[in-house]
């Protein structure tokens, strides 16, 4: 049976087949070369969406806006100063009203219940723009990526991800591995493995896929890696961890050994961005002037040929645009 998605949420891929985030993947690839080509689309002719930023964003928010504007529709972008919702308006109330303007909500914030509640309460499709759990969007840009690297199918692959293993990119990472069959390694110290019902869930939905999920602080975990990837180690809303991440995590930051110890030369390496790989932003360079290092990937990695973290900021686009596409598009 052909696959539809009109007017499904986007809240994890969870929620999602394999046969349906194979259909968002390929049509991402042809969105992207529709664009490319120079082809315009007019799938959101008539649409318009909001986009609601609890927490700031670059690549989240203007992937959104290019894919939607691309695509034909109208987009308002709302941040955390810009509305009633959740100060004098409840969300559920807000969910309401905005599902009478929009034919879709982006959320961006800190709850993963509030992007499910959005959706409970809307009656339009919302897109999880990053919860302190998940990112849905992010994995399926690195997916995309990683097919347009590999000559192997996605079930001979194998994802290693380095540093803060329960965060929300590692988290989503391993959904999309459960649901592919992509092999998956987080490699960390145990103080932040992930939480054991994640990890029961992907361990069950690898079963069906041929995934497996290893959790190890052992650098021979990341041997025959065909990514490695990695996120900043303080995630947004946790800034005041940072000495102690640098303390667990300094021995995990991706340098050039441990892009040698996956012994491929096909290795490729991602992050979802934005990383601290110089001092050349006013965070990294605030946190040495107190002693602490949060480089999570040395430059030289992060300038390597095997590096493929702007193909993969691009490739929000065309995901997201699939998303929007798939969900809202006529
Ligand atoms: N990767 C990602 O979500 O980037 P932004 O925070 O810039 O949206
Ligand atoms: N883990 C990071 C991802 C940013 C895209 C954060 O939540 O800040």
């Amino acid at each position: 049976m052909a696959i539809s998605l009109k007017g499904r949420s986007f809240l994890t891929l969870k929620d999602f087949s394999p046969e349906e985030i194979r259909y968002l993947l390929s049509l991402a690839h042809d969105l992207k070369s529709k664009k490319r080509a120079g082809i315009p689309g007019q799938a959101l002719k008539g649409k318009n969406i909001v986009l609601l930023f609890e927490k700031t964003s670059t690549r989240t928010r203007c992937a959104f806006e290019v894919a939607a504007m691309d695509e034909g529709a109208g987009v308002t972008f709302l941040d955390k100063n810009s509305s009633q919702m959740g100060k004098k308006e409840s969300i559920e109330d807000t969910a309401r009203v905005l599902g009478r303007f929009y034919d879709g909500i982006e959320y961006r914030g800190y709850d993963q219940a509030l992007v499910e509640q959005l959706a409970e309460c809307s009656g339009i499709p919302v897109w999880n723009g990053l919860t302190d759990v998940d990112h849905p969007t992010q994995a399926l840009a690195d997916v995309m990526t990683l097919e347009e690297n590999t000559k192997k199918p996605l079930d001979q692959c194998k994802l290693v991800f380095c540093g803060d293993t329960r965060n929300n990119v590692a988290y989503c990472l391993m959904y999309i591995c459960a649901k592919l069959g992509i092999d998956y390694v987080g490699w960390g110290p145990a103080e932040l493995a992930p939480a054991e019902d994640v990890l029961a869930w992907c361990r069950a939905e690898g079963e069906k896929s041929g995934a497996s999920f290893t959790i190890s602080s052992d650098l021979a975990a990341v041997r025959g890696a065909d990514v490695i990837y990695t996120d900043i180690w303080a995630s947004m809303g946790e800034e005041d961890k940072i000495p102690q991440r640098v303390a667990l995590l300094t021995p995990f930051r991706v340098t050039p050994e441990v892009m040698a110890a996956a012994e491929n030369p096909a290795c490729i390496f991602m992050h979802c961005l934005p990383s601290f790989h110089d001092f050349e932003t006013k965070m990294a360079r605030e946190q040495r002037e107190l002693g602490y290092d949060i480089r999570e990937v040395t430059d030289e990695v992060f300038r390597s040929r095997a590096s493929k973290v702007f193909d993969e900021a691009e490739n929000r686009l065309h995901t997201i645009k699939a998303v929007l596409v798939a969900t809202i598009g006529g």
